[in-house]
């Protein structure tokens, strides 16, 4: 395993940081490297993170079968209506030590067909899905009691998790089992090109994201069932999970066999129809602002990565050992936190109690952190550093898919526009590094850009 001081790392961060502010250049800007026949990454790295060489995305599992991975999602075959009838996970469990019985809800309830990218629907959620719907009678299972649930849930379309709930490591009164986030139910459309899963990156596989879903929606207890889904059921919902893409063609892109694949590696614009020149001048923008983070050619999520052992070598008796593997980022979208959400432990009784997390720095030293806001990643990895960082989404559709941010906090592409354009994120941890200043011909072009991706 090789091993770089934390020190030199921040160096060529800050290092690369200039260069991609300094410079107007497409080739200094553009994901991918410069040499003839090689496809690379320039985006450098953070602290701790080794670099991902080649644009590659975690493969579908051999014998995986989407057609059973939607059924056990709970979505028909017309891709639009609920199917529960493979998707409930319930029964006799060894494991839970007893029977589980499910609340009714299945993926879908959440994600909610293709007509909404496999998300949710507009808030208010109420206008458009039946009180009697499984979304609203199984709350408790997240909810737990909380008091602001529900209204969290049917205005903003958020749901309360609590990341650390199904590990036996931590105890009842362990902050990091208290410590919880208000979310959005993420659309899945293009997931297939995520690195890293949940809207902090803190799922390292589909497949333990997908697990951890099945108990924590199932079900209100903090008990898991895992020999309710087996190894086939998390390859099938995976496999269905990854073919859900918003343009077919964007599949070359995960086979580097494919004779596509280089032609949409090296154009990262090659299926977006920029067609005036209003477009074309705000796709200059988002090279050189945006592209600094979203910058997986032709879908815009990011494709740094961590392979825990280096090099692409993974441990096969421990694939998924490491922190984390998505490359996150602090944009200051929590420390925002524009709906004023509350993140204090409700203790019953209408009490509320502060969740003080011992987070470590990077000198080791243990700083109490009182969680007022959604501390990202932080919460899982217990790192200072880690705090307000998410992941980068991808940006297809985006016209489709708003409200945008892991808190639906924006409403219109105008106001992430002017999220990234404000002090919230030019004063936030990677703001700082990647400051970004757009004049109203700028800010204009750039939202023209936007509407047609
Ligand atoms: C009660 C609502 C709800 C249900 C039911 C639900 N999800 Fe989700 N899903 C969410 C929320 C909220 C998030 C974001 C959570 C976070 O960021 O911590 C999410 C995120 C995800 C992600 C991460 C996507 C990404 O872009 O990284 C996957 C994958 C996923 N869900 C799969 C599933 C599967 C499979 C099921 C069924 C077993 C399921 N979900 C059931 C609400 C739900
Ligand atoms: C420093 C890295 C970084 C830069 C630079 C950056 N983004 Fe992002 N972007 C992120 C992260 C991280 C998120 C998720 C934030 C959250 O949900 O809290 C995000 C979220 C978004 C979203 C929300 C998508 C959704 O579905 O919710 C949009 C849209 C977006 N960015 C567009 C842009 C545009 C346009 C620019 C350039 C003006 C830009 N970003 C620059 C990292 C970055």
């Amino acid at each position: 395993m090789k091993t770089t001081s934390p020190l030199s790392l921040i160096l060529a961060v800050g290092l690369g940081a200039s260069l991609a502010a300094c410079s107007g250049s497409r080739d200094d800007l553009s994901p991918l490297g410069a040499a003839e026949g090689e496809i690379r990454a320039t985006n450098t790295g953070s602290y701790n993170l080794h670099l991902e060489e080649t644009l590659r995305f975690n493969p579908v599992q051999p014998g995986a079968d989407p057609a059973r991975g939607r059924a056990l999602f709970g979505l028909a075959a017309d891709s639009d209506t609920e199917d529960k009838s493979q998707a409930l996970f319930e029964g006799p469990s060894v494991a839970f030590g007893g029977t589980v019985v499910s609340n009714q809800r299945t993926c879908f309830t959440c994600h909610r067909g293709l007509v909404v990218e496999l998300g949710l629907p507009a808030a208010p959620l109420s206008a458009s899905i039946d009180a009697g719907d499984a979304l609203f009678t199984g709350i408790q299972a997240d909810a737990q009691g909380d008091p602001d649930a529900l209204g969290n849930l049917d205005e903003l379309a958020l749901i309360k998790y609590r990341p650390n709930r199904f590990n036996p490591q931590r105890g009842e009164d362990d902050p990091f089992r208290r410590v919880f986030f208000w979310r959005k139910s993420t659309r899945l459309i293009n997931v297939a090109f995520g690195i890293g899963f949940l809207n902090d990156a803190r799922g390292r596989t589909m497949f333990e994201t997908d697990r951890g879903a099945v108990f924590s929606h199932t079900q209100s207890s903090d008990r898991r069932f895992d020999d309710l889904f087996s190894v086939q059921d998390g390859n099938d919902l995976e496999a269905f999970q990854f073919s859900q893409l918003s343009d077919p063609r964007l599949a070359a892109l995960r086979d580097p066999s494919d004779p596509m694949f280089r032609v949409l590696a090296r154009d990262p614009f090659y299926t977006v129809p920029v067609a005036t020149r209003a477009q074309e001048r705000g796709k200059r923008v988002f090279e050189k602002y945006c592209m600094t983070c979203h910058n997986v050619p032709n879908v815009f999520s990011n494709l740094s990565n961590i392979e825990p052992l280096g090099n692409g070598e993974t441990d096969v008796q421990n694939p998924v050992f490491g922190p984390s593997v998505g490359r996150t980022f602090n944009v200051g979208v929590s420390e925002r936190n524009r709906h004023g959400l509350r993140f204090t432990h409700h203790a019953g009784g209408g009490r509320f109690e502060p969740i003080v997390l011992p987070l470590v720095d990077e000198d080791g030293a243990v700083v109490p952190f009182e969680v007022t806001m959604d501390v990202g990643l932080a919460a899982t990895t217990g790192r200072l550093q880690d705090v307000g960082r998410f992941k980068v989404p991808q940006l297809r559709r985006l016209a489709r898919n708003a409200p945008y941010f892991h808190d639906n906090s924006a409403m219109t592409i105008e106001e992430v526009v002017d999220h990234f354009n404000s002090d919230f994120y030019n004063r936030s941890r990677d703001g700082r590094r990647f400051p970004i200043r757009l004049d109203h011909r700028q800010r204009a072009d750039l939202i023209e850009f936007l509407r047609i991706l």
